[in-house]
């Protein structure tokens, strides 16, 4: 059965026929008989052109850490643009968002962007800047954006095409990149300290950075291994390497401080976006103040006409002051926690080897094994297929993560014990359905 409704299906027609494949992008895709469209979206929940309600685990791609529509924030947002919107000048907002950002993840110095990917563009350009050097390591699985020097052996590689786990290739995700781009980049399989390590040794003089999704926030937030991290700090210190800490998914929602503050580790440069605003388009680059101070007018470029603007940073203003506050986190801890037992027990019944990954926050559910992945490939090794129809059986009744297992469970702040009740009545139901019974 289609997800789409009748109004949905004709204006997706209408969709086809201007952008396409109807959608602005590619993620958003889910077919031609199960794309969606929004009509609107409160609290945790998003109804569909045909009026039907989900609960949504999707929260845009993860940035609606509060709840769809927040009062707070769209107030806050609505008295800042009475205004106006954009000067080509720094406005009080930019100060106290980068006020707050470098007390909550102690970190020295922020620049604002609009988007994830132009904070790894630019992160990556400021590596560059500071090391002399050109090349840098990514981790297979990693998403870091849009940008052509990162889109080599993403979350959307297949196995076949990673290479030799001791001998990685990095496989380039999309046309249209040019061929010489992937001299630039080293891929490794993610907590592999020995490949990790081989590759700095061989290659530490062309290194100007390490660029980590702290977990596999686009693989199900499989979890780095005790000493991963650890071990990339250290190798980036003994080598003059600038370690990224790409926080764009972590950032505001694993802990107040992000991934640095849970896994206590200090990066030299760290990028933020979707919670930071509630959904608003702002991101930042933060970082320790020498490596930070490479920008420079004339010589270093950062900027863009948008960055800054005031939808963004005063949703970033008021969205940190709420999540630095307020028992924000500790209430999605508590939520994710007891759905995610629920969802244990109900797969357990159902006798569906499992593990899940992640945290609370942002959660994977891996289906077919029982061993927890500690890579993209061990995460690709489980049964997509299996999930993917569980997760369709979801949406047909009313709950929808992705159906694809790599994005992981988002939960806002709005979402209620009772959404965690309903969730998992749910899940039971998509789950005995999908064993045939
Ligand atoms: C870890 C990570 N980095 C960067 C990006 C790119 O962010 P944006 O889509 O805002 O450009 C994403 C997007 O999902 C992401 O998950």
């Amino acid at each position: 059965m289609s997800l789409q409704g009748e109004k949905t299906r004709a204006l997706f027609t209408r969709a086809k026929q201007v952008i396409p494949h109807g959608v602005n992008s590619n993620f958003r895709y889910w077919g031609d008989e199960d794309t969606m469209i929004i009509a609107r979206g409160e609290g945790a929940y998003i109804w569909d052109m045909d009026g039907k309600r989900y609960i949504d685990y999707r929260l845009g791609f993860g940035p609606v850490i509060l709840g769809h529509a927040y009062p707070p924030v769209l107030e806050k947002v609505r008295e800042a643009l009475q205004g106006g919107n954009i000067f080509a000048w720094t406005t009080p907002f930019e100060i106290s968002v980068a006020e707050r950002i470098t007390r909550m993840c102690n970190t020295d110095k922020v620049r604002l962007t609009n988007t994830g990917t132009e904070a790894t563009m630019h992160a990556l350009r400021i590596a560059r800047a500071y090391t002399g050097r050109e090349k840098f390591i990514k981790f297979e699985g990693q998403y870091h954006g849009m940008a052509d020097y990162f889109m080599f052996s993403t979350a959307s590689s297949h196995r076949g095409g990673l290479g030799s786990i001791r001998s990685p290739i990095p496989l380039a995700n999309t046309s249209g990149i040019p061929k010489g781009i992937n001299q630039y980049v080293f891929t490794v399989a993610f907590n592999d300290l020995e490949g990790l390590e081989n590759r700095v040794r061989a290659n530490w003089g062309d290194l100007a950075a390490i660029i980590v999704e702290p977990m596999l926030g686009n693989a199900a937030s499989v979890m780095p291994q005790p000493g991963f991290l650890e071990k990339i700090r250290q190798l980036c210190d003994e080598y003059g390497i600038v370690m990224i800490f790409d926080e764009v998914k972590t950032g505001f929602r694993v802990a107040r401080g992000g991934a640095q503050e849970l896994f206590g580790i200090r990066a030299d440069l760290a990028t933020y976006a979707k919670a930071m605003g509630n959904g608003f388009p702002i991101a930042a680059i933060a970082g320790k103040e020498d490596v930070m101070m490479t920008i420079e007018p004339g010589s270093m470029a950062h900027g863009g006409t948008y960055t800054g603007n005031i939808v963004g940073a005063a949703a970033a203003d008021i969205t940190l002051d709420i999540l630095e506050n307020q028992p924000i986190l500790e209430t999605i801890q508590q939520r994710g926690k007891a759905l995610m037992n629920g969802i244990a027990e109900i797969l357990t019944e159902a006798g569906i080897p499992h593990a899940l990954t992640g945290v609370p926050s942002m959660f994977g559910i891996c289906l077919g094994t029982d061993e927890v992945p500690k890579d993209f490939r061990g995460y690709l090794a489980g049964d997509a297929e299996l999930y993917e129809q569980i997760g369709m059986g979801l949406s047909r009744r009313g709950v929808q993560p992705d159906s694809d297992g790599r994005e992981p469970w988002f939960l806002c702040y709005s979402l209620s014990e009772a959404d965690v009740g309903e969730t998992l009545n749910i899940f039971n139901d998509a789950v005995k359905e999908a064993k045939g019974g």
